[in-house]
């Protein structure tokens, strides 16, 4: 049957089989999730972003929000169509240019599917324009869009971006950010990184931010309304802007005199972390009431509640301690939260230890204490809490004394070694639980499984107080 390889047509279909390997599979479509346990909907699969620009336009009086947010994606299979994380009003999406299919589903699900399939590896501008009433909007019964008085905010853990951007919504898919926001003249727009420029046109002024190292989507925030800004210097050269809301009443001095100390909480931090990862700092305290602050990258989100007593320094550590705890290096999954809630709520005993007030030891032995040993607070496993308890103070206070219990099994000078090694281990990256005890291991050349069992995984208290039999 030889003289058959001579027809043409066998000719032409011999040689796309060879073009074609028999393993490249017709494009699929990405995952609707990326696969995290805790949230299985939450981001996307089949492409990774590396770059947000979103250029918009936002109306206090009434809480408009419209623009258009363009993503530089890369495609991570071959890919017949993508979804993205989403809860306002789509008006259309361009993919390299070409109108693309979409449909909505669910609260915050939109699926594009392109004119064309994407290859893998491809890289490709998705352009979605859109808007929407932010605070109108409901996914789950809640909306982290904080309307103000003046304007409005964007701060949630772990839902926030989908109120105010489309995006690949898990902490694995890391990118950089330019937020352009355009407000009547007299509004202020607040943003991650550094303000690039700022422009007044026909009564709009347009604020442009720039974050330049890779950030969760949750780490991205937005902030509109009345605010103060001050600016300032490190030492080390780095811009620090702080911005407070006009009406933070009696709050407004207690919030001053701890965001001012941003800059010397950051240096006492390096000491024990290492260079400080970003190239901006500061924080914001908008008119809202909520029950957290957040580490928003670079310039974390506090409320005027964190100051209802009078200065609250604590507070600032905590969110730039994660800063290289969470921001930096983030989490691969949410399970993974005690790296980030363990570690800030550490520094903070540090800071205290520092202060002259009680020592991180006293504070673990006070926590311990704290909790009898049929509270349930002991039921939540830090290493592992569940999406329910990802925010429960055992992730905190537990999680912290499982730090001090490590201080004392492997002695100051690996702990502090580990302490610092880490931020530059994972910079700019993710990790999980299992890594940070791998390396904690190979760090201190200890064998600490059963350690890390006991305080971040066992369901019950530990026996051991965090200091009793396990001095270095
Ligand atoms: N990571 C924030 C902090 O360190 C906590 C955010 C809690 N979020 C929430 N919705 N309860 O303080
Ligand atoms: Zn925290």
């Amino acid at each position: 049957m030889r003289h058959r390889l001579l027809i043409p047509g066998a000719l032409a279909a011999a040689s796309l089989l060879l073009a074609v390997p028999a393993s490249a599979a017709e494009p699929t479509p990405g995952a609707p999730g990326a696969g995290d346990p805790y949230y299985p909907e939450y981001g996307n699969g089949g492409y990774d972003v590396s770059h947000y620009d979103l250029r918009l336009k936002y109306q206090p009086k009434t809480d408009e929000l419209a623009g258009t947010a363009t993503l530089l994606v890369t495609a991570t299979q071959d890919l017949s169509r993508f979804n993205l994380d989403f809860a306002l009003d789509v008006g259309s999406i361009r993919v390299n240019g070409e109108e693309a299919r979409f449909t909505t589903s669910g609260a915050h699900e939109v699926e594009v599917t392109p004119a064309k399939p994407l290859a893998a590896g491809e890289k490709a501008t998705v352009v979605v324009r859109y808007s929407g009433v932010p605070s109108k909007v409901e996914v789950n019964g809640f909306t982290s869009w904080m309307r103000t008085p003046d304007g409005g905010v964007a701060a949630n853990e772990p839902e926030a971006a989908w109120w105010w951007f489309p995006s690949n919504d898990h902490p694995k898919d890391k990118a950089s950010y330019d937020v352009s926001v355009a407000v009547p003249d007299g509004t202020q727009v607040i943003s991650n990184g550094t303000l690039q420029s700022q422009r007044s046109r026909a009564g709009w002024t347009r604020w442009n931010w720039r974050s330049r190292a890779p950030q969760a989507t949750y780490l991205s925030t937005l902030a509109i309304g009345k605010f103060d800004i001050t600016e300032d210097t490190t030492s080390s050269g780095l811009p620090v802007v702080n911005a407070y809301s006009k009406d933070l009443g009696e709050h407004e001095g207690a919030a001053r005199a701890s965001l001012e100390r941003t800059g010397e909480i950051t240096e006492w931090l390096e000491r024990y972390f290492g260079p400080y990862p970003f190239d901006a700092l500061g924080g914001y305290v908008p008119n809202t009431d909520t029950t957290y602050a957040l580490e928003t990258q670079t310039r974390p989100f506090y409320s005027p509640d964190d100051f209802a007593d009078g200065s609250n320094t604590s507070v600032v550590v905590h969110e730039m301690a994660h800063q290289w705890y969470g921001d930096s290096v983030s989490l691969k999954g949410w399970k993974d939260i005690w790296i980030n809630e363990g570690f800030a709520r550490y520094s903070q005993w540090l800071w205290s230890e520092d202060q002259g007030e009680e020592t991180a030891q006293e504070l673990a032995d006070y926590a311990y204490a704290s909790h009898k040993a049929d509270d349930d607070f002991w039921k939540v496993a830090p290493g592992d809490p569940g999406p329910d308890n990802q925010f429960h103070a055992a992730v905190y206070d537990r999680g912290a004394m499982a730090v001090q219990a490590l201080r004392n099994t492997v002695g100051d000078r690996a702990f502090f070694t580990i302490l610092k090694g880490w931020p530059s281990e994972h910079a700019g990256g993710n990790a999980d639980v299992d890594d940070f005890i791998a390396y904690a291991e190979k760090v201190s050349g200890k064998r600490l499984g059963t350690l890390f069992q006991e305080w971040l995984f066992q369901p019950s208290k530990p026996k051991a107080p965090a200091r009793a039999g396990f001095s270095a």
